[in-house]
């Protein structure tokens, strides 16, 4: 299978990375399904596209208008009717092995033989999932970055039995989309960008702990001296500060402290109006 033969992409969930994948699949020219539990999560998720396609338009970063991107946009709550044409399907269900192994058992029985599963774990085995499937060649890492549509990489991570067709489908994919892949050759936990990404984010909550530093200036340490767009402490409330911490439930370390209360006090960041820092809007609203 070639990228040629890609016409009609399934998106499994339509948070803010589902939504975000699926939109950045139609302005790639992608017939695209987007699907989730709940009718209301399908809806908040086709009006994020929805609105996120304006913004764009207004600013001619897309070269149709948002109507004819969004006409390609179709969401459902149906599994079966959401893959049974695809050619693509790319999970991006919450962050626990079974309910991906779960969703990819489903997705093997609907989908067409041909098609590819991606999953957008940010770490989680891809090899693992693939034992879920009778298909496991085709079982391949794409993992996308929050805003999808903003972020420029994709991790294009190897299972152990992912053929060299299925890896080289999803670079051109990437390509086909505007993204730039890096290729993740074994799946380690947490891949390329994580192993970087998550002591980044922590260190700096280790510091916090000791007195060593305060939220703020370790911030602008990261914004003024390497000219990065968001501190460590922003990042994880933008990310999800739960995100970071179950990632990190395979990892050989503690968790920080202060990572540790916020997830139980659920002050998970923007997305609960509250983390290290306060919010107003809330999920959702994030770039009003
Ligand atoms: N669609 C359309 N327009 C959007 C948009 C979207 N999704 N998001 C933002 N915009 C628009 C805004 O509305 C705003 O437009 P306006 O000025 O007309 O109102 C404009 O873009 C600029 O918005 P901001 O000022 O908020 O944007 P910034 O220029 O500050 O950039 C950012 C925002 C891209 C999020 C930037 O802060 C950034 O790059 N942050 C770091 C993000 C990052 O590192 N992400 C990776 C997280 S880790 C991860 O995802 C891995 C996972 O495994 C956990």
């Amino acid at each position: 299978m070639t990228v040629d033969t890609i016409d009609r992409v399934a998106v499994l969930g339509a948070g803010s990375m589902g939504h975000g994948i699926a939109e950045v699949a139609a302005i790639g020219g992608y017939d695209v399904v987007v699907r989730d539990l709940e009718d209301e999560l399908v809806e908040d998720g086709l009006e994020q596209i929805e609105w996120s396609l304006g913004k764009l338009a207004e600013k001619g970063r897309i070269d149709e208008s948002a109507d004819d991107v969004f006409a390609r946009v179709e969401g459902t709550t149906d599994l079966e009717a959401a893959v049974e044409d695809a050619d693509l399907v790319i999970e991006a269900v919450p962050e626990r092995m079974s309910i991906k192994k779960d969703t990819f058992s489903e997705v093997d029985e609907y989908a067409p033989d041909h098609a590819i599963l991606a999953s957008n774990t940010s770490g989680l085995s891809i090899t693992e999932m693939a034992t879920a499937t009778d298909r496991p060649e085709q079982v391949v890492g794409t993992h996308y970055f929050n805003p999808p549509i903003r972020m420029d990489l994709i991790e294009v991570v190897h299972g152990e039995e992912t053929s060299e067709e299925t890896i080289e489908t999803m670079h051109e994919y990437a390509d086909s989309v505007g993204k730039t892949a890096i290729d993740v050759k074994k799946d380690v936990h947490g891949f390329v960008v994580n192993n970087v990404l998550v002591p980044f984010m922590e260190e700096p909550a280790w510091m916090l702990e000791e007195g060593l530093t305060t939220i703020e200036e370790a911030d602008a340490a990261m914004v003024y001296q390497r000219g990065y767009p968001m501190g460590p402490f922003e990042l994880s409330d933008y990310s999800g500060i739960d995100i970071g911490y179950h990632f990190r439930e395979d990892s050989r370390y503690e968790a920080p402290p202060p990572i540790e209360r916020k997830v139980e006090n659920d002050e998970l960041g923007r997305k609960t109006g509250t983390g290290f820092y306060e919010y107003e809007d809330g999920e959702g609203t994030t770039y009003d």
